[in-house]
This record gives C-alpha cells, structure tokens and sequence, in this order.
C-alpha cells in the first residue's frame, strides 16, 4: 500500500517510523515532513520497486494542507491507498472529507466530528446531553457575559478560548484578577475567531491522564494510556507548552479507572456523535481529569497526543497499517485489538532555548547516532537540514525516547541516550517521569 503521512511534528516521525515497519507498506510519502521523516521514507521506499522508481520527485512534498485539492491531486498521481493526517487543524478543515468524498481511506475525522476538539463549547453540550463526567461550564459570547459567569464561579476558575489557539487558549485563573484578564483577552480578539465565543469552567482537582482510543464510529478499541508533562519548568512549574516529555503506560490510571473513562466518556461520546450523525472515525484523545469521583473529561484530541503518540508508537506490537487502515475502513471489528509491549516507554523533548516563547533557531545538532546506540529513538519535531548541517528550526526540536521495564529504567535509558546529544542551544526538563518515579520508589520503601 502507498500512505501518505500528514504533518511534520515528532508525532508525526513516530507515525512514519511505525508505519515503516509494516511489510504492507509499499511507499510512504509525507507532507510538509522533517529530517526525520525523510531518512525513514529514504528506507522504505529503497526497498519498494515503485518508490525506486519515484523518489526522484523528493521525499517530501511540500502542500499546504489547507490546500485540499493539492493533496488530492498527489493522492491520485501516487495511488495512495492510505492518508494519515497527523494535526488537528487539517482534521478540523475538512481534509478527511474531501479525501474521503473522493473515495480515498483516510485516518482521521472529519470536519463535523472533529468539533470534538474544534469547539469545546460543542463538546461540553454533548458532554452535558450525554451524561459524561466533565468540569461544570457555562459558554459565553461576549466579555458582558464572562465576567458574569466567572463571578458565579469564583476563584479558581478555568476560562477557554471555544476554537482552536494551539494550545493557548485556556487559563487555569487562581484569582478572580487572572480570570477577568483572561476573559477580557479573549473577546479583546487574542485568538481570532477561536475566541469568538468561551467556556468558563469549574476548576477540576486531580492527577491528569491522557487516554486513547481507536473508533470507525461503532466498534472502539483501547489504545493506550500516557502521561505528559505541560509546563516547562521541573517540578511542573513555569509556564505551558505542547508537552516535554511522556511515558506511557500511565500507571496512575488502574485497569478500573480505565475502564470507568471507557463505558462512561469515551463509549457514550462514540454513540453521541453517531446518534447525531457525525459518526467519530479516527483517534480519540481524551485528557482525563482523574478526580476523587472517578475520572472527569478534561478535553478531546481528535488527533494522536505529540509527544504522546511517540511513546505509544515505542510500545505498540500490532502493524500500525493494519490498525489505521481498518480504521479509515470502517473495518476495526475484524481486527485484534492491537497489543502493546508491557514494558515503559519514555520520551523527553529537547526543545530550543526561549521556548515556549520565541525559540532559537539554527542551532546545530549533533550526535543523534551515538544516542540511538542502545535501542533509543531519538524522533524530530523541529529541525531542518542546512547545508548537510542538523539544526534547531522550531519549539520543541527532538523527542529522546526510550523503553525500560519500569518508568525508572525508561527514564534512565532516554536521559543516558539524551546526554550523547550536542545541542548546545537546546534544554530539556530534568525530570520527566517524576509523579511514577515517586510512587515506583515509594513502593519499594
Ligand atoms: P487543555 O488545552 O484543554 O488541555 O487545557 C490545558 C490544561 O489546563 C490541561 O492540561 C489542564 O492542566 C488544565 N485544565 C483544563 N481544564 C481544567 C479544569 N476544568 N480544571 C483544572 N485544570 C484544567
Ligand atoms: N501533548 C498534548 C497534546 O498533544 O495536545
């Protein structure tokens, strides 16, 4: 089969590093890509008769994605058999429908189910309709109305841009102070038209967990649990990113709890959507609240988590074709619930000095070789070739990733394969794996 791969994260060097794998995987091709994504696409299509004969045209081509029809048009001239898409603002345009309009099989929602992270305003009503455990809201649509409601609130409170703002559009407000501010920022149009309109929500305390699951619209497969770490600071302090690091499974969500988020959020919300005739197909990502009630929905992914989905990747033992094209075929009752090494896999990201603010760009990286030495993997997120030079082009840059049978010797191999990396404008978190390292040991005591 011809796939081609969506993105250029680290999330999206894992897809293509899996996918790789499978004998069922004729080419792969990817769009915008990285470094990365290009050496594992060089490997595979080297080995496939038609990649031979087309890797003249470049690795990577570079569509814009909001450009549906360009992508199309390379779906047809390369018959591709498979369309990933990695990132949830293509998810949340449409791309799926188009493709899938035009008969091509593509992993991912589309446009109407993707609202399941597109509005989180949708998502609380369905929440609210549908009886699944998630933080008290109200939507609001003007700052009138945003004061008013985080006044009957109280602090702490949550505010919520409704739309997509790449992962800025929520307070965690401590103060009412915080939380005015941050209602007046968002209908100030900080966010565009994501902010046209917000959520205010009660303040949830607990542990967080992020919880996947596989869905073609009826038939839902577990796929894995993780957890990721926001803030940039040790010790979970400082401001938030994307995420520096996971390690997954989560062992802070049990079997029980597990199965508690699956009958009463994920399986409710799959029938929800199908009953209102935007069926969910694709990865559900829920961010799980795990309070003294019981596990509350903190929000939805439509996508896979990055640097989740690295960790997943590093354990998963099924042929990740196979899983993602019964998917995007509607056939996932056919197929094994795909299995996953017992053993922990750990990630940290390196990101570029002033992240998450303005991050460095251009600074050179070397040694990644060195590091994958002993069975880690070292994915790109944001880097760029120059000149046959290794360098820094974005936030978060590389994901040092690697297994152990216990988040102490994962933790233990990713940060002794990290240390073989020279980036010297690059920083990464100390202590990815602490909240498990901290239990593990006490354990042991
Ligand atoms: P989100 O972008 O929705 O994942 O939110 C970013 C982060 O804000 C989450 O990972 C939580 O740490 C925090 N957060 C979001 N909603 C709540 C809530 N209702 N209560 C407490 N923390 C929250
Ligand atoms: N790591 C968080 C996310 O992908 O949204």
């Amino acid at each position: 089969m011809n796939i081609l791969l969506l993105g250029s994260g680290g999330r999206e060097h894992a897809l293509a590093w899996k996918l790789a794998q499978s004998p069922r995987c004729e080419t792969l091709w990817a769009s915008p890509g990285n470094p990365g994504i290009d050496s594992t696409i060089v490997e595979v299509n080297a080995r496939s008769p038609a990649g031979d004969a087309i890797t003249s045209d470049g690795l990577c081509f570079k569509a814009d994605l909001s450009d549906h029809r360009s992508v199309f048009e390379f779906c047809e001239m390369y018959k591709i058999g498979l369309v990933v898409i990695g990132p949830e603002a293509p998810l949340v345009d449409g791309l799926a429908d188009t493709l899938r309009d035009a008969g091509i099989a593509v992993f991912g929602p589309g446009a109407a189910a993707a609202r399941l992270e597109g509005s989180k305003g949708f998502t609380k009503d369905l929440c609210e309709k549908a009886g699944i455990p998630t933080a008290g809201y109200e939507r609001v649509r003007s700052e009138a109305e945003g004061l008013a409601a985080i006044a009957r609130f109280g602090a702490p409170v949550v505010i919520k841009a409704d739309g997509l703002a790449a992962g800025k559009g929520v307070t965690v407000a401590m103060t009412m102070a915080e939380a005015e501010a941050a209602v007046r920022d968002i209908f100030a149009g900080r966010f565009g038209e994501a902010g046209a309109e917000a959520v205010i929500e009660e303040f949830l305390e607990g542990e967080e967990a992020s919880y996947f699951a596989l869905t073609d619209g009826s038939t839902i497969l577990a796929f894995g649990s993780a957890q990721d770490h926001k803030r940039v600071g040790v010790g979970d302090t400082g401001p938030n990113t994307g995420g520096m690091g996971a390690y997954s499974p989560a062992p802070v969500l049990t079997p029980e709890l597990e199965r508690q988020a699956m009958t009463s959020i994920i399986a409710p919300t799959v029938k929800a959507m199908a009953d209102a005739g935007c069926p969910y197909s694709g990865v559900l990502y829920a961010g799980l609240m795990l309070t003294t009630e019981g596990p509350k929905l903190i929000e939805y992914n439509c996508r896979f988590g990055d640097p989740e989905c690295q960790v997943l990747m590093m354990r998963l033992e099924a042929d990740l074709v196979d899983v993602l094209s019964a998917c995007a075929e509607n056939r996932l009752a056919a197929i094994e619930p795909p299995r996953f090494s017992p053993d922990t896999a750990l990630t940290i990201v390196m990101a570029a000095r002033g992240y998450p603010g303005t991050p460095e760009k251009g600074g050179a990286i070397h040694g990644i070789a060195a590091a994958e030495a002993n069975g880690a993997k070292v994915f790109h997120a944001g880097t760029a070739l120059v000149e046959g030079q290794l360098v820094a082009n974005g936030g978060r840059v590389l994901n040092v990733t690697a297994r152990g049978q216990s988040v102490r010797e994962a933790q233990a191999a990713a940060y002794a394969a990290l240390d073989k990396i020279d980036f010297e404008s690059g920083f990464c978190r100390p202590d990815i794996g602490w909240r498990e390292v901290d239990r593990e040991l006490d354990r042991q005591s």
